[in-house]
């Protein structure tokens, strides 16, 4: 015979587990937001978030470990946790607020249902201390719902090269912002949950992008610089040049600059 040991309150009880951007954009009317994490699960970036159908942002959803390991991924491992967050919303409130998620969320995310480990303070330091008479009994996991974009939905990507990937990434903007920027609050709110909390696969993408950010930025300089260039040739080029003759000078500038140069030390030194 089972012994069903949940109160009738904590059975009216709604959480739900944030894994992505939901780790740092709470739903409305929570009561209760406490880090943990689940297993069973990796998290990836492979879920296309269809908010500009020309260039749909990449967003996190989870993927079965037992289904990821018969793939083959560039990111190889995983931590066997995945850090989020739970919220608990009041029982009044659960009918709006799973309203309000279905609009956010629906993006070809289902609901399953998953249980959640909560991280108790004393043993994660630097954690907000949860309010013991909200916890579990024996701060057990808790029964949390969670969204997930499963193979089967019409948005799932599936492995990727993790360049091709952060580029991606870098050049996408979608309706709630650019997707570069979901990326690395991502791995802020991660950091920002315990000490253990990071996913290498967000780290990695997120360092790869902000090579991407350098590298763009050098590309700027070296075009402005290059503009400077072509407006100093402008300035010092008789009116009448014709513009493939001025494009022409700017190629060759350097070198014809070199070649009058050694002319001219060459009439010098005889
Ligand atoms: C999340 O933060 O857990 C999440 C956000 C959007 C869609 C699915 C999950």
């Amino acid at each position: 015979m089972s012994v069903n040991t949940t109160t009738p309150a904590e059975a009216d009880e709604f959480w739900l587990f944030g894994y992505g951007s939901l780790i740092w954009k709470p739903p409305p009317h929570y009561d209760q937001r406490i880090p943990g994490w689940v297993t069973g699960y990796v998290r990836r970036f492979w879920q296309d978030h269809r908010g500009t159908p020309e260039a749909p942002g990449r967003v996190v959803t989870l993927i079965e470990r037992s289904y990821w390991r018969q793939l083959t991924d560039h990111h190889d491992s995983a931590p066997e946790r995945v850090w989020g967050v739970a919220y608990r919303i009041a029982p009044d409130r659960v009918d709006e607020v799973k309203e309000y998620l279905d609009i956010r969320e629906i993006n070809g995310y289902t609901i399953h249902y998953t249980p959640f480990h909560p991280a108790v303070s004393s043993s994660s330091p630097g954690l907000d201390p949860v309010d013991p008479s909200v916890m579990p009994p024996h701060h057990g996991p808790i029964r949390t719902l969670v969204y997930i974009g499963t193979p089967d939905n019409e948005q799932f990507v599936g492995p990727q090269d993790p360049q091709a990937l952060a580029e991606h990434i870098w050049r996408s903007e979608g309706p709630s912002g650019l997707n570069r920027d979901y990326l690395l609050e991502l791995e802020k709110a991660l950091d920002a949950l315990s000490p253990d909390s990071g996913d290498e696969h967000v780290t990695d993408l997120s360092n790869r992008v902000r090579a991407i950010a350098s590298r763009e930025e050098e590309q700027q300089k070296l075009k402005q610089n290059t503009g400077q260039t072509d407006s100093i040739l402008r300035a010092h080029t008789p009116v009448n040049v014709s513009p493939d003759l001025l494009q022409q000078h700017h190629h060759e500038g350097f070198r014809k600059a070199g070649s009058i140069d050694e002319q001219e030390e060459t009439e010098k030194k005889f």
